[in-house]
């Protein structure tokens, strides 16, 4: 089998990024992050994501060529570009760049799902060649035994737009097991830290601050915690912390002193502990019940909450007593957006004659985009 060169986009939220691979082994991985553009607002403005990949997206795609040290196009032998879902107008400006380069370079362009790229991320390999699922000789006569120890699997990806369960039966034979049914865990831990006036994004600070609270000191709910789908909900979650937090503050009750009161930093600590945990709880029992239903080999963690430790060894225990392998990226640059894993997902493609777009000027993005 090729190992297959490529040059991948993603723009599908607030990091402009572009990678090479050569097959699962990364080559380059630019990220051009725009948290100082959006912090102010304590999220991502769609209208300025839009203009800051415009500006930036041909010195990312520029870099990523040089980084990699293969100095000419002529190295590459495919272009691929996330095509959804995210923000439509963040979307475009990737796609767009993406089409120009495949035709000026006169290279096939691929079309991947940005969630599929999360969910593949644990194949990612570094530059020696190192990295989780290193042992898997993809194209080999042992390929077909060494995946069957690993499926079928389970996904979960757990993101700032998304938090989804998965059954990867093989790769590129997914099914959406469950997902949010309203805010995502990465958005509902950043308004957390919105409410709280900790800045933006609020996922690494809020896991910082609660190392030093007790989780046990404030109760929160875990919404549809004991539904028999694998669903998730955050939104109450997020309404009940606002509540107890206006509460602290004073605001909504009637006092003698109608003054508002400053949080103690305390309290501040132990509500980031109490919500990280029931984001932690949420994740885990939705995903010891679809271990149990689907009975996989191997579990696969992917997406920016990822990065968060204590998040990420909850899992590990909660699923411990499974005996199941855990496969997540070898790098924390691969949990949050990045072009790395679109190039993983799109060097699995290359080799499937039918991966091509054949119509170039057809092709549009597609916010929605979803697993089957
Ligand atoms: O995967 P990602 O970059 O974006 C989407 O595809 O949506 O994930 C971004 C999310 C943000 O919500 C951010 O707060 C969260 O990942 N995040 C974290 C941590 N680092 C990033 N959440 C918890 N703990 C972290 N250390
Ligand atoms: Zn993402």
């Amino acid at each position: 089998m090729k190992q297959p060169v490529i040059l991948a986009i993603d723009t599908s939220c607030d990091e402009t990024a572009a990678a090479i691979s050569k097959g699962r082994r990364i080559l380059s991985n630019v990220i051009s992050s725009q948290i100082n553009i959006h912090k102010k607002w304590g999220g991502v403005v769609p209208h300025l994501a839009k203009q800051a990949h415009q500006d930036k997206i041909k010195p990312v795609v520029i870099k990523a060529l040089k980084n990699s040290r293969l100095r000419t196009w002529s190295k590459i032998d495919a272009i691929a570009v996330t095509i959804g879902p995210g923000l439509a107008p963040a979307l475009e400006i990737g796609l767009a760049f993406a089409k120009d380069l495949a035709k000026s370079k006169k290279k096939p362009l691929i079309t991947i799902n940005h969630m599929e790229g999360h969910l593949l991320s644990p194949f990612a390999l570094n530059a020696k060649g190192n990295g989780p699922l290193q042992s898997i000789e993809f194209g080999t006569p042992r390929e077909s035994s060494e995946l069957k120890e690993l499926f079928p699997a389970i996904g979960l990806l757990v993101s700032g737009g998304h938090t989804q369960l998965v059954l990867v039966k093989k790769i590129g034979d997914y099914k959406l097991l469950g997902e949010t049914l309203d805010d995502a865990a990465g958005e509902a831990l950043d308004k957390l830290a919105k409410m709280l006036r900790l800045g933006y994004p609020g996922g690494p600070i809020i896991e910082e601050l609660a190392k030093k609270g007790d989780p046990d000191k404030i109760e929160l709910p875990v919404p549809i915690r004991y539904s028999k789908d694998f669903n998730f909900s955050f939104s109450g979650l997020k309404t009940a912390a606002l509540y107890k937090i206006r509460e602290r503050e004073g605001f909504g009750i009637p006092r003698a002193n109608s003054e508002s009161k400053q949080l103690s930093k305390q309290y501040t600590y132990n509500m980031c502990a109490a919500f990280q945990q029931a984001i932690a709880i949420s994740l885990t029992t939705k995903l010891s019940r679809a271990i149990k239903e689907h009975n996989p080999k191997s579990i696969l963690l992917g997406g920016g909450v990822f990065s968060n430790l204590y998040i990420r060894s909850q899992v590990r225990s909660a699923i411990k007593p499974f005996n199941l392998p855990i496969y997540l990226p070898y790098s924390k640059k691969l949990y949050t957006d990045n072009a790395a894993m679109i190039t993983v997902a799109a060097s699995f493609q290359f080799n499937k004659g039918q991966a091509f777009v054949k119509d170039l000027d057809k092709l549009d993005r597609k916010p929605n985009l979803s697993f089957t």
